[in-house]
């Protein structure tokens, strides 16, 4: 592609994003064909924007019930929406110490009242949870009840190789991270919607409120390419065998999310695309066979906590890159990486990590009471005090250990003893949304 050349805005003969009636309009039906929408939308800024979007849609009508394990888009939404939320939890897996699950019992008996529900489908690591089961609880008992899909990690839900996609399963929107696995350039995603308990006109309007008013077509040409992409089957299919030889190379030595995971604990299916390895048995944790797999083989995961290493394939990936992998993986169960990892001299779990282990407690706390809706909270008058003299008081900040990034405390709840016992913790971690983290202050919200 000419970059330069390419790099147009809204001239004439182009179209306008936000009122599209020339060659977006047509690009928009014709993605929406291919992914059986009535409607869809390009966004340049990520499946963020959908998320976002999607949240100020709804109306006012009571909280919007969504997963705690949610992306932060989806927290940001509601501070721009200011919905009132309430919040489902995950569902840990014990093996994984991960949020795969989502039981759709608890989903379903939190719906009296609610606005809409907002579901991720899949996680980040591939699991997905009984959404065929929530739409059709959905249809029998709420049927006005939007059911909103983060689809994000699941664009290329197309056919019979992959988990249904969420509109095939009749759910109201679903937003696609289109640049994650198809062919869109980064920032390039899509939001599709259906039937009508969307307001549709709403939807529009926040989607020129949230985005810039100059698109790039070098991304919006690709969102083009990355819909065609998504109809190319036959690649995929041969990068699943690759991945079988994974699974059967492994089996029994190192811990895989497979389809044996499928059925438990609020998981229904897996994507089989996105290889979760959890690292435990080896005894190794996984920033070090990172780094081995980094080293001798080039390999670059997507994601890595203390114990589990997360691989995407994606409509880049071929399959001599699988397999690469797969020689990666077995090299990890050799004497020579045991003997480099220092397994013998005592560098093994729990020792010489970059990232500390998230504890179990901290995945899933108990949820802090909420005083103020996020919206409320992030335009407070705030101050900021030690953390030993926050208790009671309401939190400033949502802050999550990161991976995978589930919030300890969202702005407007209050800091707990429970919260704060986590916040104290000694160990130096990664957290997102606390600012000064490393001084153990924290901002909370004045004179509540
Ligand atoms: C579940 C989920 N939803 C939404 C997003 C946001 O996607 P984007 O980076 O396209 O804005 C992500 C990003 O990783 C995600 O993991």
């Amino acid at each position: 592609m000419d970059f330069p050349g390419s790099d147009l805005t809204e001239l004439p003969g182009l179209d306008m994003l936000h009122a599209p009636a020339g060659i977006i309009a047509e690009a928009q039906a014709k993605a929406a064909g291919i992914f059986g929408a009535e409607e869809s939308f390009f966004l340049v800024n990520g499946a963020t924007v959908g998320n976002q979007a999607l949240l100020l849609a709804l109306p006012d009508t009571g909280p919007v019930l969504v997963s705690r394990a949610a992306h932060r888009s989806v927290f940001s939404g509601l501070i721009l929406s200011g919905h009132r939320v309430t919040y489902a939890r995950p569902v840990i897996h014990p093996e994984f110490n991960l949020p795969l699950g989502l039981e759709t019992d608890e989903i379903i008996g939190a719906w009296a009242g609610a606005a809409a529900c907002y579901v991720t489908y899949p996680t980040y690591y591939g699991s997905c949870c009984d959404l065929e089961a929530l739409l059709k609880a959905r249809d029998e008992d709420f049927p006005r009840l939007p059911v909103l899909v983060d689809q994000a990690h699941g664009a290329h839900y197309l056919g019979a190789l992959f988990p249904p996609g969420a509109l095939a399963l009749g759910a109201d929107a679903a937003v696609h991270s289109t640049h994650k696995t198809l062919s869109a350039l980064t920032q390039g995603a899509m939001l599709h919607v259906q039937g009508q308990r969307l307001d549709r006109a709403r939807l529009r309007q926040g989607l020129e409120l949230l985005q810039t008013s100059s698109p790039s077509y070098l991304l919006l040409a690709s969102l083009e390419q990355g819909a065609d992409s998504a109809l190319v089957q036959g690649h995929w299919e041969e990068l699943r065998l690759e991945v079988e030889q994974i699974h059967r190379g492994l089996e029994g030595r190192l811990r895989l999310l497979d389809a044996k995971d499928e059925q438990t604990l609020g998981i229904a299916q897996v994507d089989w695309s996105k290889i979760l390895v959890n690292t435990r048995p080896l005894g190794i944790s996984a920033p070090v066979c990172v780094e081995f797999l980094r080293r001798r083989f080039g390999i670059e995961p997507e994601l890595w906590d203390h114990e589990n290493i997360l691989f995407l394939l994606g409509i880049g990936s071929t399959p001599a890159d699988v397999r690469l992998l797969r020689r990666g993986l077995e090299s990890l169960l050799e004497p020579e990486f045991r003997h480099e990892a220092g397994v013998r001299s005592g560098v093994g779990f729990g020792k010489s990590n970059r990232l500390k282990p998230v504890l179990p407690a901290m995945l899933l706390p108990p949820l802090p009471p909420q005083r103020l809706t996020p919206r409320q909270a992030f335009f407070s008058k705030k101050r900021l005090v030690p953390l030993s003299e926050s208790l009671g008081h309401t939190s400033g900040e949502t802050i999550s250990p990161y991976p995978p990034g589930i919030p300890v405390v969202v702005m407007g709840e209050i800091l707990t003893e429970e919260v704060l016992e986590l916040l104290r913790s000694e160990e130096e971690r990664l957290w997102q949304g606390w600012e000064r983290a490393g001084e153990k202050r924290i901002w909370i919200v004045e004179d509540d």
